[in-house]
């Protein structure tokens, strides 16, 4: 069986985590979108580590890693990360035996940073809050086909005509408004040969990787990044990143055809956040700041990537069954619970009221939701419990037992795990999706 995490809200739902887990049950691990946005904070005998581009499963000695066409590849921030799991040991065996990289993931080259950053500081207000990591600018090189791709790395006779042309458009605009961002082709074309030559044992072909695995039969977890709220197609347009975050971004972030996938798990948390700017109906920022910041506290809400202020809102399952539509979930992992453990009462959105009409039905325009009122439901809340003694649903407090339920009535997908703390450790898993 193979598996596929999403983010089901707006990014930061605890996907690491779960990646982490399902790596004890998958032998191939992908990355298969988005790239250095990402920031998976994995907890492993109290010990933390932030992986930002490199699949989560790569603390399982034993795993491949692979890294897809679908990502932007920034090689500079792979090489800090290699170099950071050897020294702390999270790394077994050669690096290159471990993590693979597609010869057709885009390249993220410093003068996509610089235009992202450049942007950025121009938007005044109407700035879209990203991670500055050059994530848009490399994706629109790709489709533009100005893209240097990992295997133009490679072959030097080449990359330099590619390069000009790359570059050629970025000078004018960083001419006219950054001028010492403005791109030197002999230096860009010299920083590309020697990551190159380092990358070179790294490099194949994940698509073929991933055909013989499941010829086979090797179990392969893909691990989703960002969430289904900020999808390029499907998510608040603009206020979203620029890969495709959905269940449907595994197909052709890989190459596998739909077969190759058996499951898809929606994480999310029993609350929900979002960073950066953009529409958020449940937000409670503005109506309850010191509620906001209460749980920002104690779920330490804030950016793994740019530690920003997460903004802090209430379950929204009008978003949720959105986000339940797009994916196809078959299971949701519930996490974050123990955020919430000890409050009397919690809301949760059930609809959304929009120019006078009451509907349940979610809209990604972000204009439309921007005008959206929620429509709350009060719900009792669960007091603090000692999680290392429930062995299934039954022995949870009552109050989170109907929490689930509401959560799988709203969604239409049963909740498979459930996370209770950070740590490995604090997980019931109530169904395990590889089976068995
Ligand atoms: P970009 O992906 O850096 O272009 O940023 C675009 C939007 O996506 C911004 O609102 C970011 O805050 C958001 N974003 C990107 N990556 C993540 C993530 O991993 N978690 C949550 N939000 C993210």
């Amino acid at each position: 069986m193979n598996v596929v995490i999403v983010g089901a809200q707006w990014g930061d739902e605890g996907k690491g985590k779960v990646v982490d887990l399902y790596s004890s049950r998958a032998e191939v691990i992908v990355r298969y979108q988005g790239g250095n946005n990402a920031g998976h904070t994995l907890v492993v005998n109290g010990k933390k580590t932030v992986l930002h581009l490199i699949p989560s499963g790569i603390l399982h000695p034993d795993k491949l890693c692979l890294i897809s066409n679908g990502v932007v590849f920034d090689p500079e921030n792979f090489f800090t990360e290699i170099e950071s799991l050897v020294a702390s040991g999270g790394l077994h065996g050669k690096p290159s035996d471990r993590v693979k990289v597609s010869d057709r993931a885009h390249v993220i080259l410093p003068y996509h940073r610089a235009l992202d950053r450049m942007r950025e500081d121009r938007a005044g207000a109407g700035k879209l809050g990203t991670t500055v990591r050059g994530i848009g600018p490399a994706y629109e090189d790709k489709v533009s086909r100005r893209g240097i791709r990992v295997g133009d790395l490679l072959r030097p006779e080449s990359l330099k005509t590619k390069l000009e042309r790359a570059i050629e458009e970025k000078n004018v605009l960083f001419e006219r408004h950054s001028p010492e961002n403005r791109v030197s082709l002999d230096e860009v074309y010299a920083f590309c040969l020697k990551i190159g030559e380092k990358l070179a044992p790294y490099v194949t072909d994940v698509h073929s990787n991933l055909y013989e695995a499941v010829d086979q039969k090797r179990p392969i977890l893909f691990e989703g990044a960002q969430g289904t709220l900020l999808d390029v197609d499907h998510g608040t347009y603009p206020f979203v990143t620029s890969s495709s975050t959905i269940m449907g971004g595994a197909l052709t972030g890989t190459g596998l055809g739909a077969t190759g996938f058996g499951e898809t798990i929606g994480i999310m948390k029993a609350y929900t956040t979002r960073v950066g700017s953009g529409p958020f109906p449940s937000e409670i920022e503005d109506t309850d700041p010191a509620l906001a910041e209460k749980i920002r506290t104690i779920g330490k809400e804030f950016g793994a990537t740019t530690g920003r202020k997460r903004r802090i809102g209430w379950l929204d399952l009008v978003a949720m069954r959105y986000a339940a539509e797009v994916n196809g979930f078959s299971g949701l992992a519930l996490m974050k619970v123990d955020v919430l453990n000890g409050f009397d009462e919690l809301q949760v959105v059930t609809a959304y009221e929009v120019d006078g009409k009451t509907t349940t039905r979610f809209s990604a325009d972000a204009e439309t939701l921007a005008r959206v009122k929620p429509v709350l439901k009060t719900v009792a809340g669960w007091p603090d419990y000692d999680a290392s003694k429930v062995r299934s649903v039954l022995d949870l407090p009552r109050s989170l037992q109907d929490y689930i339920r509401l959560i799988e009535d709203g969604v239409g997908a049963p909740v498979v795990l459930l996370s209770t703390g950070p740590g490995r450790e604090e997980t019931l898993v109530i169904r395990d999706p590889f089976g068995g």
